[in-house]
């Protein structure tokens, strides 16, 4: 048989040059497939002299495996080349640090709280805690407000209820962080300094308005302690928690029935194009109600008022949060939207402290 030396050396060159996998599998249709070239020869065979088809026969036959052998080399060594090149492609640094994925954030509210914990901590203020549903006489007799009194129905309280015939005293839903002050000073006495964080809950709704809202309690009790300790408290603590040299607070004489005398305290705000900023603009924004705690008060909590007087305030959480974050509603606090939270959420191992920065 002539010619198969050609045919041979066209096939080998073919394989070796075939780019990839597809171009091979052409050169394989091309020499062995069915109407391949090399097939054609072996499907002649049939034709020829016994003798002349033996010998002929062997040559094709070592013809076709010669190729067979190299196509499938060639094959494997494509094959093992565009792997090297994928994972040169695919090729990731197993060393580099994880990314933060936050797909879980601490809420503005708690944030706030771990904020305001840590700077009153720092003046010396620890945490006292009292139960959401109160009785009415910790909400509201012991802090001076007797049944008749018309700041009963200024809460807007929610009252827990009772079943028909149950006639033991009512319970609410706590109006105000108030009453931990009398638990706290009920428990340990006098002196005593502490902050209760908290919900609260009144019959309340718009954009700074909520049913359910959250108060930090201060109770400052000793001998000589005055109203201008509690303003230094008060700016003391702005000043941290703002982290500004200073902030503009505005003391207005007022009325509780738990303090006397009272201030409520606002602080000067901006809400121009709907943004709420600190600081500047000619709006107040009421943060906190205060004043010296009055002796009744301390009286109902086992504290001798002839021997000790001290301040106390309420402040609201959620407004803080508002002002310092500039969230200009408070309603989108509570509706759980995982965008909100993901846009005003912070990220959940980093605890606010004053040496490392309260919100970084
Ligand atoms: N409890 C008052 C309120 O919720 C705030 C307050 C607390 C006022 C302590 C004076 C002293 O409005």
């Amino acid at each position: 048989m002539d010619g198969l030396d050609t045919l041979k050396a066209k096939y080998l060159a073919a394989i070796a040059t075939a780019a990839d996998e597809t171009a091979l599998e052409d050169v394989r249709v091309a020499a062995l497939g069915k109407k391949g070239e090399i097939s054609a020869l072996m499907s002649g065979l049939g034709k020829m002299e016994p003798d002349a088809r033996k010998a002929a026969g062997a040559l094709l036959n070592a013809l076709r495996d010669e190729i067979d052998a190299a196509l499938r080399a060639r094959k494997s060594g494509l094959a093992d080349a565009a792997l090297d090149a994928r994972l040169k492609s695919e090729w990731l640094d197993v060393t580099l640090p994880a990314r933060p994925r936050r797909t879980g954030t601490i809420h503005p509210v708690s944030q706030v709280m771990e904020e305001l914990t840590a700077i009153f901590a720092d003046m010396g203020f620890a945490v006292a805690e009292g139960p959401q549903v109160e009785s009415d006489w910790y909400n509201f007799d012991a802090l001076n407000i007797p049944p008749e009194h018309p700041a009963r129905q200024e809460h807007d309280t929610f009252f827990m209820n009772r079943a028909a015939g149950d006639d033991r005293p009512p319970h609410v839903l706590r109006t105000h962080t108030s009453p931990v002050q009398i638990r706290a000073m009920t428990e340990q006495g006098a002196p005593i300094r502490v902050i209760a964080p908290g919900r609260v809950y009144r019959m309340d709704m718009d954009q700074t308005h909520t049913p359910m809202f959250h108060q930090v309690e201060g109770l400052c009790i000793d001998r000589d302690i005055s109203m201008a300790n509690l303003k230094w408290v008060l700016e003391e603590f702005c000043r941290a928690f703002f982290e500004v040299p200073s902030v503009e607070l505005r003391f207005r004489a007022s009325h509780f029935p738990f303090t006397e005398p009272s201030a409520e305290v606002d602080i000067r705000c901006s809400w121009e194009g709907g943004q709420l900023k600190i600081g500047t603009g000619d709006r107040w924004m009421e943060i906190l109600g205060s004043g010296m705690v009055h002796p009744k008060v301390l009286k109902a909590a086992g504290v001798n008022p002839d021997e000790w007087q001290g301040f106390a305030f309420g402040m609201g959480i959620d407004r803080l949060a508002m002002l310092k974050y500039g969230i200009p509603d408070l309603r989108a606090f509570f509706e759980s939207d995982l965008r909100w939270l993901r846009h005003y959420g912070f990220a959940a191992l980093d605890l606010p402290t004053l040496p490392a920065g309260l919100s970084r």
